[in-house]
């Protein structure tokens, strides 16, 4: 019964869970702490604020000691914010739990909300975004990559251009998979397994041959269906896709293609990308990032290789001022709560979800939400770990997921998970980053 399916704790030993708790959650803290420390000590600060800087830094240290001593969860102090209330609620549900023992899920979600209220009851640093730095820093770092898919997106585009009038389907299709991959290893931020195809690759068996080796390692591929799916419903008039999206940088980056993808290649009629309210999980997207994405893609210091990008660039920015791609956020998505909880906590933003062509939810934390981070058995069917954003729920979601967590189900047969366990021992292809999932339900 899926009810009687626990959630991780981070208590549970040699889980990713308890790694993270014990060894992972004091360095990003401490990464905050260097972060407010390097912003306030440049010669232009003014010097309210960095006196403010010090109380900031003192408080994110305690965190920091209360998660290296296993202190207790508790309630979170006013920040005049309307979510407050709903956290202490939820913290009260759990009941009492400390760091290294508490519902990963909650307990990781709380520790960003916990920082974001000591910025929330400052003066001077209400909307700084801690992670900025790492964030630009880490997507610098992609250089090659970033132009490499440009270069690969200009030739897309040619070839959508020339596929739109002719008719062989199956070409359609396999661009669509290379395009997913594309948007779905971004999430790992290793593009190694990647097939790089063109056009004329893709016309003939060896193109369909990488295509196929390329997906050995998702270990629950719907791709098919989601592509009968479009195929079901081109008629349809209104195709909104929803993209709840991940990590800024890199990944956004990605993303932003392969909406520039759904549209171009006629699939969807309109993108709609959902980003976080407050800096989450590090990585996660802000609205700030998006900005700073065309800010860098447009800058000849990070990415010299200007011949693609600048063909691209100014398309990409097209679609966000012609509507095409628009960007929201909802407060939903920076809640402890699993997406078992959507329906009920966020009725507004389920009948809109309902309403959407497709929802796509990136990266791990999006598919630890959507099983409810339960210790499913492997092979429990996607379905079924959806809950009530599953069966009869009405909305149509696709995951592209790197595994990185606890959590992975859709597998298709014990036997798979007997091989994947000898190929990858202890748990390795659920949390190193090398597999991935790519999960549909159509909730009919
Ligand atoms: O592995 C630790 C972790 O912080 C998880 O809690 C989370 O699921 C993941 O990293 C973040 O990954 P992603 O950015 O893909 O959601
Ligand atoms: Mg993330």
């Amino acid at each position: 019964n899926a009810q009687e399916v626990r959630a991780i704790w981070t208590s549970d030993k040699g889980s990713m869970a308890n790694e993270t708790a014990e060894n992972r959650w004091a360095k990003i803290i401490q990464g905050t702490i260097d972060d407010i420390g390097e912003t306030a000590a440049a010669k232009d600060i003014d010097s309210q604020k960095k006196v403010e800087s010090i109380a900031i830094q003192i408080a994110l240290k305690s965190i920091k000691k209360g998660i290296e001593q296993n202190r207790p969860l508790t309630p979170l102090e006013d920040d005049g914010m309307p979510d407050i209330q709903e956290w202490n609620k939820q913290l009260a549900a759990v009941g009492q739990c400390s760091w290294t023992n508490c519902p990963w899920l909650f307990g990781e979600c709380y520790m960003y909300r916990k920082i974001q209220r000591i910025l929330n009851s400052s003066k001077y640093w209400q909307n700084y975004d801690v992670f900025k730095r790492q964030k630009d820093s880490t997507f610098v770092k992609s250089r090659v990559a970033v132009e490499e898919l440009a270069s690969r997106y200009v030739q897309i585009l040619a070839d959508t251009r020339l596929l739109q009038y002719q008719s062989k389907e199956e070409t359609k299709k396999l661009l669509f998979i290379e395009m997913t991959e594309i948007a779905l290893w971004g999430n790992a931020t290793d593009l190694s397994l990647l097939a790089n195809l063109t056009l004329e690759d893709l016309q003939n068996l060896q193109g369909r041959e990488a295509i196929q080796k390329s997906q050995r390692n998702i270990v629950d591929n719907d791709i098919d269906d989601v592509w009968s799916y479009f195929q079901r419903t081109t008629g349809q008039a209104s195709r909104q896709i929803d993209i709840v999206l991940d990590n800024a940088g890199f990944e956004f980056f990605t993303d932003v293609l392969y909406a520039a993808y759904l549209l171009d290649a006629g699939i969807s009629t309109s993108v709609r990308l959902h980003t976080k309210e407050f800096p989450w999980f590090v990585s996660d997207v802000i609205s700030s990032d998006i900005e700073s994405l065309f800010g860098h893609l447009d800058s000849s210091e990070y990415f010299p290789c200007r011949e693609n990008l600048n063909q691209l660039v100014p398309r990409l920015r097209k679609f966000f001022q012609s509507g095409a791609i628009t960007t929201t956020s909802d407060p939903f998505w920076t809640t402890p709560f699993s997406f078992h909880e959507l329906p009920s906590k966020a009725p507004t933003l389920f009948k809109e979800l309902q309403k959407s062509y497709l929802v796509i939810f990136k990266g791990d934390l999006n598919y630890r939400k959507l099983t409810r981070d339960g210790m499913w058995p492997h092979t429990t069917p996607y379905e079924e770990a959806l809950g009530p954003l599953g069966k009869q729920s009405g909305v149509k979601i696709l995951s592209l997921r790197t595994n990185k967590s606890d959590v992975c189900v859709g597998v298709p047969t014990q036997s798979k998970v007997d091989v994947l366990n000898e190929e990858a021992p202890g748990g390795a292809w659920v949390r190193n980053g090398k597999y991935a999932v790519v999960s549909f339900n159509e909730g009919r």
